[in-house]
């Protein structure tokens, strides 16, 4: 246990049963926490099986349908009484097109849960966290690719910078609530997301070979990072937008 003052929280976490998510659950469990464990697979609830009792409640939600939104914030404040913690970060992949050549369906399905879906968890949460008037911490997740553009970055990096421009406004209105809202902005990670990427380019080692530190983030990496931001060791971290990246950013 890293932060004394996580012990008892109560957090909710979105894109749970895989990847970064999952890390998150596990980290924040060990620090004491009460998690919501949100996803839109029913694989969830294996995962949140594999803790303590009582410890993680597995939640079926579409982040990117409203109703779902509210559902898995009245779902969590009817099981534990409040929600103090929020790490907001499902999110699909989509498919990489030229923007000439993207069809409209495929850029609204990814910003559907990409932007759409952070922007009501912020909207559900924060509603919540006002409401009760003890404050709260709060980390979205972007990426690299919200950061910087590449080709193929139509859909998915659009959305990505989005959600930095979401946390930065959530961060300016809520100060006066004591809540804090934080963007973190991962390189590439060892999760079932960046899977396809690293089949088709093989070798992995000359993928990374001009980052600083080539290789792809363990998740568990990332999410010591976004736990410290949720927690009271951070109280003066708000309105941030941090790479986690290895250095990526610098090549
Ligand atoms: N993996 C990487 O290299 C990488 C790099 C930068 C940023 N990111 C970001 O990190 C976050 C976590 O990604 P990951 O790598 O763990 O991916 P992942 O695919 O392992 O996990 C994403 C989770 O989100 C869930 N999800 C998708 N759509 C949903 C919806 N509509 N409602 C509820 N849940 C939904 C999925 O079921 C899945 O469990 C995402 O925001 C992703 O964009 C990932």
């Amino acid at each position: 246990m890293a932060y004394a003052d996580l012990r008892c929280k109560t957090a909710i976490v979105t894109g749970a049963a895989s990847g970064l998510g999952a890390a998150v659950v596990r980290r924040l469990v060990e620090e004491g926490c009460t998690v919501a464990a949100v996803d839109i697979q029913d694989k969830v609830k294996t995962m949140a099986a594999g803790f303590d009792q009582g410890a993680v409640l597995p939640l079926i939600a579409d982040v990117g349908d409203e109703n779902a939104c509210e559902g898995y914030v009245a779902a969590t404040v009817a099981r534990f009484g409040k929600v103090d913690l929020f790490f907001n970060n499902a999110a699909l992949i989509g498919r990489r097109e030229l923007l000439v050549d993207m069809p409209v369906d495929e850029f609204d399905r990814v910003h559907r849960v990409n932007t759409r879906g952070v922007f009501l968890g912020l909207r559900a949460v924060l509603r919540q966290m006002i409401k009760q008037g003890t404050g709260g911490a709060i980390v979205s997740t972007s990426s690299v690719g919200g950061l910087k553009s590449s080709e193929r970055g139509t859909a998915y990096g659009s959305a990505k910078r989005a959600v930095i421009a979401l946390g930065a406004t959530a961060a300016l209105e809520n100060g006066k609530y004591g809540i804090r809202v934080n963007t973190i902005c991962p390189g590439a990670m060892d999760t079932p997301m960046l899977a396809p990427a690293l089949n088709t380019t093989g070798d992995v080692s000359n993928m990374f070979k001009h980052v600083p530190i080539p290789r792809p983030a363990n998740p568990a990496e990332v999410a010591a990072f976004v736990t410290y931001l949720l927690s009271g060791q951070a109280s003066f971290q708000t309105g941030g937008t941090y790479t986690v990246d290895g250095g990526l950013m610098l090549v």
